[in-house]
């Protein structure tokens, strides 16, 4: 049995933490917000992230680059003290400071995976996630076990960053089909048609998706509560141009919805969940 540690107990790292506990893992937590540790009592909370460096491995999952600078490197940081545990970033950072990271870490004894995943809050509650890795093969070998107890579709894409550019590349594929159900939606309505039947009508074909199912149904609901952070999804549609850019691409699909989640994120409306991006279509 292993002593892991988990960093980062937010929509997504509280349920994985737990389906870790239930697997019968030793576990030790921490959370910036500390009375977030409460929602886990089967967990040992500690005070710092340095005070999990003796874990086997440490899974992080906090919002973004910047967070998990602090985390790692910052005062009472994980790797601030050394330690041999393979670090498992399960968040969704950029591909270039994955790499300058993994390197940091690598110069310190230690290994990181980039281990981003896709299937939201109810994957995650379910241990059902898609999780995508990028690193060295045989540290993914030692963590794959571990992996099984977060998820379903597990794959080792390649070398470290490999794993943060397939998370960049589902967030392409998600967020220009989430402007496509809000649209769908919109031009139902305005066609004086019901989006419900029409939704209803579309999952059985070839408009099938997650994304139709899950946040169509919460478009029609008008449930904003994250959910995805409207503000992290901007982070993202952020690194997806971000990479783009560097290669010369133009990504026109990432760029109209870049532009809409930026305009929610700047109307105040950071931390309702993405799909909210249909008020402003509608
Ligand atoms: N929600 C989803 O459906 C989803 C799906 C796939 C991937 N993701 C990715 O998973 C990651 C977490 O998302 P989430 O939805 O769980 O977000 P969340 O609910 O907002 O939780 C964010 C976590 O990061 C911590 N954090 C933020 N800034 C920090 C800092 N400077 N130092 C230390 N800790 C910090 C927060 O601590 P506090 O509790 O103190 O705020 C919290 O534990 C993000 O990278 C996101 O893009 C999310």
């Amino acid at each position: 049995m292993h002593t892991i540690g988990f960093i980062g107990l937010g929509v997504m790292g509280l349920p994985m933490a737990r389906n870790l506990a239930r697997a019968d893992h030793a576990l030790k937590v921490w959370n910036r917000t500390p009375a977030r540790c409460a929602e886990i009592p089967e967990a040992t909370p500690v005070a710092r992230p340095a005070d999990l460096a003796d874990c086997t491995v440490v899974f992080v999952n906090v919002a973004d680059d910047a967070a998990l600078e602090a985390v790692l490197f910052g005062p009472g940081g994980l790797a601030s003290e050394g330690g041999s545990a393979i670090v498992v970033d399960m968040g969704t950072t950029s591909p270039a400071y994955t790499r300058d990271c993994a390197q940091h870490l690598r110069e310190l004894g230690m290994a990181l995976l980039d281990a981003p995943v896709s299937g939201g809050e109810a994957g995650a509650e379910a241990g059902t996630l898609s999780i995508m890795v990028g690193g060295d093969a045989e540290v993914y070998a030692k963590v794959l076990p571990l992996f099984e107890c977060l998820g379903r579709n597990i794959v080792h894409v390649g070398a470290s960053g490999a794993g943060q550019i397939a998370k960049a590349c589902n967030q392409i594929v998600v967020s220009a089909t989430l402007m496509g159900v809000a649209e769908a939606f919109h031009f139902a309505r305005r066609q004086g048609v019901d989006p419900a039947r029409v939704r209803a009508a579309l999952l059985g074909g070839s408009a099938y998706s997650k994304i139709l199912e899950i946040h169509g149904q919460r478009m029609l609901d008008g449930n904003d509560q994250p959910g995805f952070r409207a503000r992290l999804h901007k982070k993202d549609l952020d690194i997806v141009m971000a990479e783009a850019t560097g290669l010369g691409l133009s990504l026109e699909s990432i760029q109209a919805a870049a532009r809409l989640m930026s305009q929610l994120v700047d109307a105040g409306q950071g931390d309702l969940d993405s799909s909210a991006l249909h008020t402003l279509i509608k």
